[in-house]
């Protein structure tokens, strides 16, 4: 059973959707981990971000894994070719560089057949921008999450703080938010838009807590049926 969450940057996609599988038992998997894994390629070995042909062949031969923090369920480690970038992805220059790798069909489809073939073997809450529309248009569940522009911006803020990686500037945060809002929503290939079938939820004023409840509720309507 898939539970797609879709959403721009910063509407609480990640915190929910871990927190979702866990009570439902269920195995999470964060789309957007593998694009920042392509970028964070492609600034370490200078590979251009307009280079859709050697982008595209990184999609397609370069092995991206998760794996587990002891005692944790959720697996929040990110590897590409073998070396962790769990941190690495996270910095404002995979932020900038994301959105063009990400455009890039090649890429787009290279890593749709890897989400295709995680999923396909579980039960599996998967979060990321064309989850309900393309990658599992078939999901039980498809949830698409929205907040607030500045609510987005804080949040990433906090979360920047918590990691002590990318900027903690609310107005350089908020301006590279905007941007990649636009970029995500306006490609050609794969816009950001919510499935037809979607429940469009709006974060903003709820609790993290309230918003999985809904979730949870969704996904256990679906197995009921
Ligand atoms: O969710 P995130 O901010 O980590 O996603 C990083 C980038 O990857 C974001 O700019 C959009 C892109 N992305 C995408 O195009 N398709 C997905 N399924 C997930 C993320």
């Amino acid at each position: 059973m898939i539970i797609a969450i879709d959403g721009p940057s910063g509407a609480g996609k990640s915190t929910v959707a871990k927190a979702a599988a866990k009570q439902l038992g269920f195995n999470c998997l964060d789309t957007g981990a593998m694009y920042r894994a392509v970028a964070w390629y492609a600034l370490e070995h200078g590979l251009s971000l307009d280079d859709e042909p050697a982008l595209g062949e990184v999609a397609r031969v370069k092995e991206i894994s998760f794996g587990h923090v002891a005692g944790d369920p959720t697996p929040r480690r990110v590897f590409i070719d073998g070396t962790e970038v769990t941190d690495a992805i996270r910095t404002a220059q995979v932020d900038r560089a994301v959105s063009s790798v990400s455009a890039h069909p090649s890429v787009r489809e290279a890593l749709v057949d890897q989400q295709r073939r995680i999923g396909n073997a579980g039960d599996y809450v998967v979060e990321g921008r064309d989850i309900g529309t393309v990658v599992f248009p078939q999901a039980s569940v498809k949830v698409f999450l929205t907040a607030s522009d500045e609510e987005r911006a804080m949040r990433r803020v906090r979360q920047n703080e918590r990691r002590g990686v990318g900027s903690v500037d609310f107005d350089e945060v908020l301006a590279d938010l905007r941007r990649r809002d636009e970029a995500d929503s306006s490609r050609a290939a794969s816009p950001l838009v919510a499935a037809e079938d979607a429940v469009k939820l709006d974060s903003t004023g709820y609790t993290a807590d309230e918003i999985i409840e809904r979730i949870v509720s969704l996904a256990k309507e679906a197995r009921a049926l």
